[in-house]
């Protein structure tokens, strides 16, 4: 067979790339339970459908002896690929050279991937393992850094973008990952911090290991920077490709619609006993979603942060929905700040990407406490109403037991532009629940009885046929239907489809001033 010389050595070239940093980093990097910047692509992506861009970009560093030390791609493979058949652009950090660090070519080749995705309108996906900025560029790696984030935000909103942490991911790095929508982290493998546990020694004096300082569980329950954590790279890049399952490739366009299989009209029998008769006693309101949602899949974002309020994407006949609601089994369900950080952003990714909002409420208020004053739960909690309110997409709300206060407020009440609220008969709508208001506004009759016991609890007792009821905010329009709990999946798939050319829009802007 002839060969043709200039054809092997672009082989030869091709090979050297692929090498990366060479077989004793890539084994080291397997050592540690990592797979190479290259198979995390293969694993993530369609079978054969990667295509690589700026394979043969080195840098351009003379300093620190880097003149002589080169890598074909330098510390990043970028390119572009199909998850399920539709278009995705990523990039993937290489730690077998140079530690994956960013300098100013390694930064240069990711811009052009989020250049792409914008201009094609299709999600980046960045796979983050890399030792930070690169310490021989000097000021020349902040400047990459700086060019990524400026993307990060210019993006924001129009395509998805979704941050992959796979080794660690240090100091000002840090802050790409933290400007786009979701972070995945898997366990033990990933670390993100801002400065690391010998900086933090020298500073407040205090020790801590990598882990506890910013390892995936701590990401994921405490601080709330992780919104999905793996076991594993395999199982992280399974969760990552469900995710986009539910995703737009842009903000131009409608969500993807899949043919699930689950009857539209499913009436749901276990539901009309789901809600404990005492109204003290919990229930899971994961089981109330499951039971409505398609063939009750359901994928949580932020699963251990934040209990209290529950947010994920499902499919109701079909469309992809963002489901807010909150979670009785954990601290009553009630209103905190982390809680209505964790919805606000939820609203605004869904708001953002044309995904409808149905809302489960069952919430006593916002929690009450110094810690949360002092907190600042006054402006936390608005973040909260403010998503809420500048929302558009379809919202759609069902409140299946309590609905107090501001809380009734914020929860998408048809107040702030729900376009359709339904109540179960169980629902308690008032401005408190009957403990506290007869409290407050019988005081006096409460002392001046002989059995203070007794009358309170009478007075209860007749606040609560009052008040305690979605009659009273049906009687106002306030609430569209009282329905049986059975018919809820129905009634919302009903609703979605009359609501799907809905149109609204807010003033014209340059943009909002959310409370941050
Ligand atoms: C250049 C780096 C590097 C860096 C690692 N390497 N980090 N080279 N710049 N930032 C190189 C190492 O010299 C080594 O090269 C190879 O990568 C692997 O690193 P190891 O240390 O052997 O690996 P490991 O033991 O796994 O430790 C990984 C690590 C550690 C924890 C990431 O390398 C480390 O602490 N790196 C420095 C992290 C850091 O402080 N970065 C700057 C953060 S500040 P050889 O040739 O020996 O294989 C920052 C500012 C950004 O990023 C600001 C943006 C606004």
């Amino acid at each position: 067979m002839a060969t043709n010389p200039k054809v092997e050595h672009l082989q030869k070239l091709r090979e050297q790339a692929q090498a990366g940093g060479g077989k004793d980093k890539v084994d080291a990097q397997h050592a540690k339970g990592k797979l190479t910047a290259r198979e995390r692509i293969e694993s993530l992506l369609d079978k054969g459908s990667f295509r690589e861009l700026d394979m043969f970009v080195t840098h351009r560093t003379t300093d620190f002896n880097m003149g002589d030390k080169k890598f074909l791609g330098d510390s990043v493979v970028t390119g572009w690929g199909t998850i399920a058949g539709k278009t995705v652009y990523v990039f993937s950090q290489d730690f077998t050279v140079f530690g994956g660090s960013l300098g100013e070519v390694h930064a240069a080749k990711i811009c052009k991937v989020m250049d792409l995705a914008m201009q094609n309108g299709a999600p980046i996906i960045g796979l983050n393992d890399s030792g930070g900025a690169r310490i021989q560029e000097g000021v020349g790696s902040l400047a990459g850094y700086a060019d990524i984030f400026l993307r990060n935000t210019l993006a924001s909103g129009v395509v998805p973008q979704i941050s992959v942490i796979l080794g660690p991911c240090a100091g000002g790095a840090v802050y790409s990952p933290a400007l786009t929508d979701f972070i995945f982290m898997a366990k033990s493998t990933s670390q993100m911090f801002i400065t690391g546990p010998e900086v933090i020694k020298a500073v407040t004096h205090e020790e801590v290991s990598f882990e506890n300082l910013g390892g995936s569980s701590i990401h994921s329950s405490k601080s709330g920077v992780c919104h999905v954590v793996a076991e594993n790279e395999t199982e992280m890049f399974e969760l990552l490709r469900q995710l986009l399952a539910y995703l737009p490739a842009n903000n131009m366009e409608d969500p993807p619609y899949v043919e699930t299989g689950d009857a539209p009209n499913r009436i749901e029998e276990k539901l009309n006993t789901i809600v404990p008769e005492d109204a003290s006693k919990p229930y899971d309101m994961k089981e109330v979603i499951r039971l409505i949602v398609d063939n009750g899949d359901f994928y949580e974002i932020h699963e251990n942060f934040a209990q209290n309020i529950i947010v994920g994407f499902a499919r109701l006949g079909g469309h992809s929905v963002g489901i807010v609601a909150n979670q009785p089994l954990v601290l009553a369900g009630v209103l905190d700040i982390k809680c209505s950080i964790k919805g606000a952003r939820f609203v605004r990714f869904c708001d953002a990407f044309n995904i409808p909002i149905i809302t489960f409420e069952d919430v006593p208020g916002f929690l009450p406490g110094i810690e949360q004053e002092h907190g600042g739960i006054i402006v936390h909690g608005a973040k909260l109403l403010y998503a809420y309110c500048e929302a558009t997409v379809p919202k759609l709300t069902v409140i299946t037991r309590k609905s107090y206060g501001g809380a009734y407020i914020v929860m998408s009440s048809k107040h702030i532009r729900g376009d359709f609220n339904l109540a179960w008969p169980s629902a308690e709508i008032a401005v408190m629940g009957p403990d506290g208001a007869v409290n407050i506004i019988y005081r006096k009759e409460i002392e001046q009885a002989a059995d203070h016991a007794a009358k309170r609890q009478e007075l209860i007792q007749s606040y609560r046929d009052k008040f305690s009821n979605p009659y009273v905010a049906a009687s106002r329009g306030y609430i569209d239907d009282v329905i049986e709990p059975s018919e809820t999946r129905p009634r919302l798939i009903q609703a979605l489809s009359m609501l799907q050319n809905k149109r609204s829009s807010n003033p014209p802007k340059k943009h909002g001033n959310i409370p941050l």
